[in-house]
């Protein structure tokens, strides 16, 4: 069997190239290293013994798109590649529905010319905005989207109901809650450009010396502890989601042309509980204050996960602190 994988020297990706080639899957990833690295290709290598076939270019190049899918037939397509950066997507949207929404066009435009099936896609929770109830479920209503990048997954799931009614298509959408983690062999993980805007590299940057001390953004939420609630999943759970959401199309177990599934682990944590377990996994103080609120930042998040746990029969076995010793050994093996 072999799977194609876009975005595949990503974060998600690149661990999830790891997990299908541990199952006996051969791999071609697709990438144009506007975010990631050609060294996750080789670190890849090192922790399967496989080398996947790679490919490099950009997804909005339609024509390459084509010649790829002309001349290689897959079982079946992770679609990773897209731009993620939610501050970077308001200011500049055009480059977010461009690149997210034209690379999905050209991918689900040349699967159905080359009659090529088997679609799994990267969603995300901000589909939901603030939920009214925990947890999620995935009947939970869609909200409107709090930044173009969050609109150009809602748009994207549309795109794919639309696709999947009109054509002989099958599509999974995995709604990822919160990733973070890495690697155990602290070979791939994630790289932020800059300064991460996200919680956990920002935790483990300040505790190497690169920042000199965290801000907690908010300690007035309505919730026990007043720090914002989110469902903090480790990266290899959700790398080996993929893996069963694949077969079950490659298998034909779907119960309609287009599923989507909660992927998280169904534990809340606040900020500082993330900060407690950090401490915790690592035996290293925090130096962390607290500062207003993130504009745009919603309370809670986490998911109700019944739907993948009976359906995929997947289930997230890492703790909180198994990935936040992962994400501090993987910190630690940066320059
Ligand atoms: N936080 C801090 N300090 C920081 C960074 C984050 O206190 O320096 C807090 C945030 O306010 C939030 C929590 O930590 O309460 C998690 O923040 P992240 O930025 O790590 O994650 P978000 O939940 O805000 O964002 C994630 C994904 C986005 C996605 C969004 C909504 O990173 O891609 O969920 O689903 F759009």
């Amino acid at each position: 069997m072999k799977v194609l994988v876009t975005g595949g020297l990503g974060f998600i990706g690149s661990h999830t190239v790891v997990e299908l080639q541990n199952d006996g899957f051969k791999v071609v990833i697709i990438d144009n290293l506007s975010n990631s690295k050609i060294e996750v290709l080789e670190q890849i290598t090192s922790i399967t013994g496989i080398k996947p076939q790679f490919e490099e270019f950009n997804l909005l190049d339609k024509p390459k798109v084509e010649a790829f899918f002309n001349s290689n037939k897959v079982d079946g397509i992770i679609h990773f590649a897209a731009s993620k950066a939610v501050g970077e997507s308001v200011e500049r949207p055009l480059l977010y529905y461009n690149n997210n929404l034209g690379s999905l066009l050209n991918v689900l435009e040349a699967m159905l010319v080359s009659k090529q099936d088997n679609f799994i896609f990267s969603s995300s929770c901000t589909v939901y905005g603030q939920a009214d109830v925990m947890p999620i479920t995935e009947n939970a209503p869609i909200k409107p989207a709090e930044s173009p990048y969050g609109n150009t997954k809602k748009i994207a799931e549309d795109i794919l109901n639309d696709t999947t009614n009109a054509h002989s298509l099958n599509a999974i959408a995995l709604r990822y809650f919160n990733p973070i983690g890495a690697h155990p062999s602290a070979k791939i993980g994630e790289l932020p450009i800059g300064v991460p805007q996200n919680l956990i590299p920002y935790v483990t940057q300040t505790a190497a010396g690169i920042h000199e001390q965290l801000s907690v953004f908010g300690d007035d939420y309505p919730t026990p502890d007043g720090t914002a609630i989110r469902d903090y999943i480790h990266v290899v759970d959700l790398a080996k989601a993929h893996i069963v959401a694949l077969k079950r199309l490659i298998e034909n177990k779907n119960k309609t042309a287009l599923e989507f599934f909660n992927i998280g682990t169904g534990k809340g944590s606040s900020v500082l509980d993330v900060i407690y377990a950090f401490e915790k996994a690592t035996n290293k103080k925090l130096n962390y204050k607290i500062v207003p609120r993130r504009a745009g930042d919603i309370t809670e998040a986490y998911a109700d996960t019944t739907l993948a746990n009976t359906e995929l029969g997947w289930k997230s076995e890492k703790s909180l602190e198994d990935a936040l010793g992962d994400a501090w050994r993987w910190q630690l093996q940066q320059k």
